[in-house]
C-alpha cells in the first residue's frame, strides 16, 4: 500500500469559501473525504498550514519514509526558498500540484521554487489536480 500525503500550504484552509470563481466551492474536507474513499489502498493522510516553518517541518517530518508527497504550497510556491529547499533535501518525491493554472494568471504565479526538485507538476485541472497525483504515485513502480 503506497503512502502518500497530501500537502497544503496557506489559505488553502478557505478552499470553498476563498475566490469560488478561481478554486470553486468545494470545501478541501468535502473533496478529501471523497478521494480517501475513492482511493481505498492508498494510505492517504493530509496536512495543511498557513506557516512556512510547519510547512518544512511537515516536508522533514514525511520525507524520508513515505512513498510520496502532494505538495500545494500555495502563495509560498513563488516565494519560499526554504520550502524549495526542504523539496530537494528529502529523499520522497514530490509532485508539485495546483488547482488553478498559474501560468494563465498574474505573472509572479509564474514562478515556483518547487518545481525544479518536484518529480513533476500538475495544474489547472482544479481538485482533480490532487487526484491526477494520486493516480501518478499508484502506477509509478
Ligand atoms: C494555488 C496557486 C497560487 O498562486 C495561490 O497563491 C494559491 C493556490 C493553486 O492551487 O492554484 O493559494 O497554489
Amino acid at each position: 500500500m503506497k503512502k502518500l500525503i497530501i500537502i497544503n500550504g496557506p489559505n488553502l484552509n478557505l478552499l470553498g469559501k476563498r475566490e469560488t470563481n478561481i478554486y470553486g466551492s468545494l470545501t478541501f474536507t468535502e473533496f478529501y473525504e471523497a478521494v480517501v474513499k475513492k482511493y481505498p489502498d492508498v494510505d492517504l493522510t493530509y496536512y495543511q498550514s498557513n506557516i512556512e516553518g510547519e510547512l518544512i517541518d511537515k516536508i522533514q517530518e514525511v520525507g524520508f519514509s513515505y512513498d510520496g508527497i502532494i505538495l500545494n504550497a500555495a502563495a509560498y510556491t513563488h516565494t519560499s526558498v526554504g520550502i524549495g529547499d526542504a523539496v530537494k533535501a528529502v529523499t520522497t518525491p514530490v509532485v508539485e500540484v495546483h488547482i488553478s493554472n498559474t501560468f494563465s494568471r498574474e505573472e509572479f504565479r509564474h514562478q515556483s521554487y518547487i518545481s525544479p526538485n518536484a518529480k513533476g507538476v500538475i495544474l489547472g485541472f482544479g481538485l482533480q489536480s490532487y487526484e491526477l497525483a494520486i493516480e501518478s504515485f499508484i502506477s509509478a513502480s
